[in-house]
């Protein structure tokens, strides 16, 4: 099996080192490349993506992905900022379909910011649509200047779009994931306000007719920010469009402790994924060693279950992280009194150990 492996920016390379670690440690034939994305491939190439990187990513059976982006390129031309990279890997392999998973493990249920009792034995999954909506409207907005600002503009827009068929594809999955799990879909959108939030309910619900054994309720997206927090284990899967699915993802990955510990896997329609984990590149700790490499790792996981079919090898990476987290090992984002603080690098041999 052929892996990409795109480590980015910020604490990206370490994080992913880390992840490497762990699968090397599973002696699977597994062919790992490296290259350059983002910044650090605008810094090298003088763009976030460049052609080897896209060639070696869709020759790929999956990809494991770090982070990328760094304040030092707020400055650029859109076109030319290291999240490009990430959204054109989604967009060039049609990866529309990410799902990011919010598991509260029972050691670090104290981590949370709300209380024990509200996150205890979460596990929520959120569908988020990720190839449409107004990541990718047409037209893009409009440059006025190079320099990312619009000095003398009077207006700047992007466009909300989403057509039948992303709408079906993304449902059917959503279905599907909650078939196998709590048999229940809560589609979230703004049709009090948005025509394209109307046509997203319309057709999530016809789609659900055809899956009678799933419970489909709808809920607007300010109502289930606020549900998030207040009764988040309301909910089994969420599905919503690109843009309050980044929001919400954000939300969600408080409710576990930390999002240094949300996973998460992009997949198109053959099985080939992109594998990152849920958080950014974090440049305010980066090289200092003190990120926490799990959710990377977990990433490595559902890798290893959705594009290399290799269940049993996920479940023995996810209840290594389990062990590591009962023998009290904690990096800074989860540290509390009564644990053991352990560096990047610390935890990956844990958890390698572990296996
Ligand atoms: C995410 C990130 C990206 C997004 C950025 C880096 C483009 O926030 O994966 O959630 O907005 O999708
Ligand atoms: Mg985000």
């Amino acid at each position: 099996m052929k892996i990409a492996v795109l480590p980015g920016d910020g604490i990206g390379t370490e994080i992913v080192a880390e992840a490497v670690k762990v699968l090397k440690a599973l002696d699977l034939p597994l062919e790992m490349e490296t290259a350059l994305v983002g910044g650090a491939a605008y810094e090298a190439h003088g763009h976030p993506l460049p052609e080897a990187t896209l060639k070696l990513a869709k020759e790929a059976d999956a990809v494991l992905f770090g982070a990328v982006g760094d304040w030092k390129y707020d400055k650029l031309d859109r076109p030319l900022r290291p999240e490009q990279a990430i959204l054109g890997l989604r967009k060039n392999l049609g990866l529309f379909a990410n799902f990011r998973p919010a598991i509260c493990y029972e050691q670090l249920v104290h981590a949370s910011s709300l209380k024990p009792e509200l996150v205890a034995g979460l596990d929520i999954l959120i569908i988020r649509e990720l190839t449409g909506d107004i990541y990718f409207g047409q037209p893009r907005g409009r440059r006025i200047a190079t320099d990312g600002h619009f000095p003398g503009a009077e207006e700047a827009f992007d466009t909300m779009r989403y057509s039948r068929p992303e709408i079906e594809r993304i449902a059917h999955v959503a279905f599907q994931a909650a078939q196998k799990r709590n048999k229940r879909v809560t589609s979230v959108d703004k049709a009090n306000v948005l025509e394209t939030f109307q046509f997203w309910k319309d057709v999530v619900s016809e789609i659900g007719l055809q899956y009678p054994d799933v419970a489909l309720d709808h809920m607007y997206v300010d109502n289930a920010a606020m549900q998030l927090v207040k009764e988040p284990k309301r909910f089994d899967v969420v599905v919503t469009g690109n843009m309050f699915g980044d929001i919400l993802s954000d939300e969600a990955s408080m409710l576990t402790g930390s999002i240094g510990m949300l996973p998460s896997a992009s997949l198109n329609s053959s099985g080939q994924g992109l594998y990152e984990p849920s958080h950014g590149s974090a440049p305010d700790i980066a090289g200092k060693g003190v990120a926490n490499p799990l959710a990377t790792i977990l990433s490595a996981a559902m890798m290893l279950r959705f594009s290399l079919n290799d269940e049993a090898s996920a479940l023995r990476i996810e209840a290594s992280v389990k062990k590591v987290l009962d023998q009290g090992l904690r990096t800074a984002d989860i540290h509390s009194a009564g644990t053991t603080r352990v560096s990047t690098l610390e935890m990956g041999d844990a958890v390698v150990r572990a296996l």
